[in-house]
This record gives C-alpha cells, structure tokens and sequence, in this order.
C-alpha cells in the first residue's frame, strides 16, 4: 500500500526570504507566509517544506543555525511558528522544516564554548586538528564554497573543519553527545507538531577518521568548481553515515506519520544506499537527476528508466525540479519546456518537490555585482555557481516590488514581474500558473497519477512517452520535448484515447482515434 501523504502528496518549497514580507523589512517571514497559506492550499500542493527559519547570523542565509530551537527574529517568533503550524494543517496540508545537521553556525555557543579552550567540554563536538607539519592545514580537504576546508584558529592553535563557509564549522557526528542533543533538536520540532524534515547534505555527515587526502579528480575541468578538483572518498558518503540514518529514522519513527527527506547528491548507486539496508534510512533520498540531466527526450527516458531500475524493493521514487540551490526550470528549458516540464514532475512515479514560484514561470534574475548576497557566488565568483538568480521576490501581483514587500526587497525583483505575477496568472486560464493547477487536481482525481505503475513506451527523438496505470485506469503521457510536431501511434496500447489535459490547456476531452497528435512543446495527458 503506497498511501503514506508523502506518497501520495506533492511538496511545495518555500524559501522563506523570498515569499512574502509582512513586516516591511525587505525580507519574508512566517506571517508573510501565514497570509499566504490559502493560496498554498489553493494551488493543491500538500506539504510545505521551509528552508531553514531558525535564529542564524545569515553567512549562508539561515544555513548557518546559531540556535536549533528557536526562530530567528527576521522571520518572527515561535509563537507564530505554532500558529502557522495550525493553519497550515487546518487547511489540510503539512508541514516539513529543514533540518542542518552537518555544521552549526560559528557564532552557536557550543562552538564559542568549542574554540574557547583545547580543554572545553564541547572541544571534541567539532573537528578540531592540529596543523600539518609544514604549520599548514592538516590535510588536502576543500570546502565547497572555495579554499581549503581548514580554519585556523589562533587562539587554540589548531585548525577546525568545514565543508562550506567558515563561519560553518561542521559537527562531529562520531561524537555521542552530539548525536544525543541533535536528534532532540528533532524531537522538539516533531513534539510541536511538525510533519517531518529535509536533511541539509545528509551525506557530508561523518568524515575519516584517519583524516586522509581526497584524491584528485582525474576528470577535472578547469573552470569547474575548485572542489570538483578531488574526488571526495574521504569527506562525503563514509559508511558510517549509514547507521546516522537509521539513528535518525528511528527518532522520527517515534512520531506517528513523519517524513524523513534526504538532501544527498551522488550517482544513482549511491543514492540508492540511503534508503537504508531494510528501507529503515530516509524515506525520501532526494532525486535530483532532472536538476542535473540535458533536456532532451531520450536521456530523459533512460534516467527514468535508471532509477526506477535501481531503486531498492519498496522504495519510493520522487523526483525535484528546482531549489534554491539551481537555476531556474524555466531558464534551463525555456518558457514552453516549463510547461511540458510540469507535466514530466507531477505524472511520473513518485512524490514531486516544487519550488515556489516555478508554477508562475518564474526565470533567473540577473543580479548586478553591487547586489550579489550568495556567499558562494561571492567566494568562488565568475562560474556561474551563484544561487541568488535563483531566490528572488515571488512575484504576488504586478504592483510595486510584485505585492513582495512596500520596503526595499532583499535581493531584485525579476523585470517581468508585470505580467508573470499570482493575480495576473490566475484572471488566465491558458497561463501555467493554470496548468499546475490543473495538474495537480488531475493527480487528486487520479488514482493512476498518485499511485499507478510507471511503464516506458517506445518512441523516438523528441518525443517521451509513458503510461501510468492502476488495474481500473490506464493513462498514456506524452511529452513533445522538441520544435517538431509528432504523431503517436496508438497501436497497440489501445484504439482510441481521450484527452484529459494539454499542456496548452486546448484540448479537454477531445478524442484521438488510431494516433494522438502533438504539437511542438506540447505535453498530453490521454485517458486510454
Ligand atoms: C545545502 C543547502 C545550501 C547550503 C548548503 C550548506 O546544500 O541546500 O543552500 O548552502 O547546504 O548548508
């Protein structure tokens, strides 16, 4: 039975900065979000994940936790937490947070109480070396955004590892201590009523314990990210993260009706490992393929195919089309691919993750070098790993800073923000604000969408076709992804097929007899 709600539901990200600001800070909040519940609700997503809201100086805009426990002021307090929390679920929806397990901030006092003395009691809470015997950092190891993964600390004379900034030194998650308070941390947010969280760089975790070099990527392309340099054996993926997993699921388990998520990128193989040996790891390893993959048809196909293929018996799939972490859907494949995209996230098999707002075709917004906040675009500038594009204003209505903030935004509202906006798209009923809309009812409505089995059908260059069927329904979906009109043959699957959705929003009902025609970057959804 696959009738958990994060099965059957869709998930909708919001990245809190950048949803609604009602405070006229420039910045969003829980209130800006709690006014805006009704159109999460009317949208007919299921879930909301935040990322993170809890009290962090912002090095890496709330990545960086200086209090796992508690709100930050920007975004409001935990009074309102609790009152979101209501009314995100008296309109039937749930409520995921993000969870950062592998750092805190530099400024959370158990790494002030960590980096006071070599003799602290929170000293082996994080990791803590003495330097190499040159006086350098003790080993090759990089940070992500930029440098080496080393700080030393002058007052202690030893270097502390971090996988990201600096100001994000990374816990140690060999020690017990650690583990014991962190997995409160989750027990406090279950016991307030939250349904379950998404795990920041799960698999960054545990690092080795002999503290040996990364060995360089062979395949290394200058201009790539620096850290793409080495092939992270040593730092990421360590098989004992896998029993941190479990420890992890267990607690969640101890609440009725949790989800656990995981943020991990690596290849499918490895990917697969954090479902846990009995399906007793996270009950959702992120997939982010269609993230990373061309937009064409066929690598399209075969990377579906791959990881229905590989997924462990009983595991179940989901599929991610954007975050905060990459560029714009709609930037990667343009405005008519957004829409067959759309189409591809919400009937293929498995739990769907939106980013908010992708369901109005928002694009990347060019950010002028003066007002770049990403410290990572920062850190390692000019190749194109910047993440603001990304995080802008939602576009709420075509007024002043888009119905945004009556202040200054945090980061550029995008140019278009006059006709791409919630109020000009829901007066349209061919733009894809309607589109998702109707996707996501037609996922309600059919069991065969929320719960059938995935089966490919043979086609060719542009075109990706598939069907998702129960023993009573069987539908037939297929994706033009291409410029080129395409006729699909019906036979043998069935003689005649009934359109229940055009990604152009033209076709409810029409019938096809012997084959269904397509048109450039048209998607269908055919009820065989
Ligand atoms: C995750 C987050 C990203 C953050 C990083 C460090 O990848 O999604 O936004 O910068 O972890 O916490």
């Amino acid at each position: 039975m696959n009738d958990a709600w994060w099965q059957r539901g869709v998930i909708y990200q919001i990245y809190p900065r950048s949803f609604r600001d009602a405070n006229a800070d420039g910045i969003g909040d829980l209130r800006g979000i709690l006014g805006r519940l009704d159109y999460c609700a009317s949208l007919g997503v299921d879930a909301l994940w935040l990322s993170p809201v809890y009290p962090s100086p912002m090095a890496d805009f709330g990545y960086d936790i200086s209090d796992y426990t508690n709100i930050d002021p920007v975004f409001g307090t935990l009074a309102q937490f609790d009152e979101l929390v209501v009314e995100v679920k008296r309109r039937g929806m749930k409520l995921i947070l993000d969870y950062v397990p592998n750092h805190t901030s530099d400024e959370h006092p158990w790494f002030k109480d960590s980096r006071s003395a070599r003799a602290s009691a929170k000293r082996d809470w994080y990791l803590w070396h003495d330097p190499a015997a040159d006086g350098g950092p003790p080993n090759n190891w990089l940070s992500h955004f930029g440098g080496s993964a080393w700080q030393w600390d002058p007052h202690t004379e030893q270097y502390y590892c971090h996988a990201f900034l600096k100001e994000q030194p990374d816990l140690n998650w060999r020690n017990p201590d650690v583990r014991a308070t962190m997995y409160e941390v989750l027990r406090f947010w279950l016991a307030r009523g939250v349904d379950g969280f998404r795990v920041d760089v799960l698999w960054h975790l545990i690092k080795d314990d002999q503290w040996r070099d990364n060995p360089p990527n062979p395949g290394y392309q200058p201009g790539a990210p620096p850290h793409y340099s080495q092939v992270p054996v040593y730092t990421t993926d360590r098989p004992e993260v896998q029993g941190i997993v479990a420890e992890m699921r267990r607690v969640v388990d101890e609440f009725a009706a949790r989800v656990l998520i995981g943020e991990i990128y690596l290849p499918l193989e490895r990917l697969m490992a954090y479902y846990g040996a009995n399906l007793d790891g996270v009950h959702l390893p992120f997939n982010f393929q269609l993230l990373q993959s061309d937009w064409n048809a066929r690598g399209i196909a075969a990377l579906i195919d791959q990881y229905e293929g590989a997924l462990p018996p009983g595991g179940w799939p989901n599929w991610v089309l954007g975050n905060h972490d990459n560029p714009r859907i709609a930037s990667r494949v343009g405005l008519p691919q957004a829409r067959v995209a759309a189409m591809l996230l919400l009937t293929l098999r498995g739990t769907p993750t939106m980013y908010y707002g992708d369901e109005l075709g928002m694009v990347n917004v060019p950010i002028a070098a003066d007002r770049v906040r990403d410290p990572l675009e920062k850190n390692v500038p000019g190749v194109g790993l910047g993440r603001d594009p990304c995080r802008t204003p939602m576009q709420w209505d075509g007024s002043l800073h888009a119905g945004f903030t009556s202040a200054q935004p945090w980061l550029p509202i995008s140019d278009d923000y006059a006709v791409v906006n919630v109020r000009s798209e829901d007066d349209d009923a061919t733009a894809i604000l309607s589109l998702y809309r109707r996707l996501l009812q037609l996922r309600r409505s059919q069991p065969a969408l929320s719960g059938g089995d995935y089966e490919p059908v043979a086609t060719s260059g542009d075109l990706l076709a598939y069907l998702r069927r129960t023993r009573h329904e069987c539908l037939l979906i297929a994706l033009n992804l291409g410029e080129e009109p395409y006729a699909l043959s019906l036979d043998p699957l069935a003689k005649a097929g009934r359109t229940l959705l055009s990604t152009y929003l033209d076709r409810d009902g029409e019938e096809s007899n012997g084959n269904v025609a397509l048109r450039a970057n048209e998607g269908l959804i055919v009820a065989l």
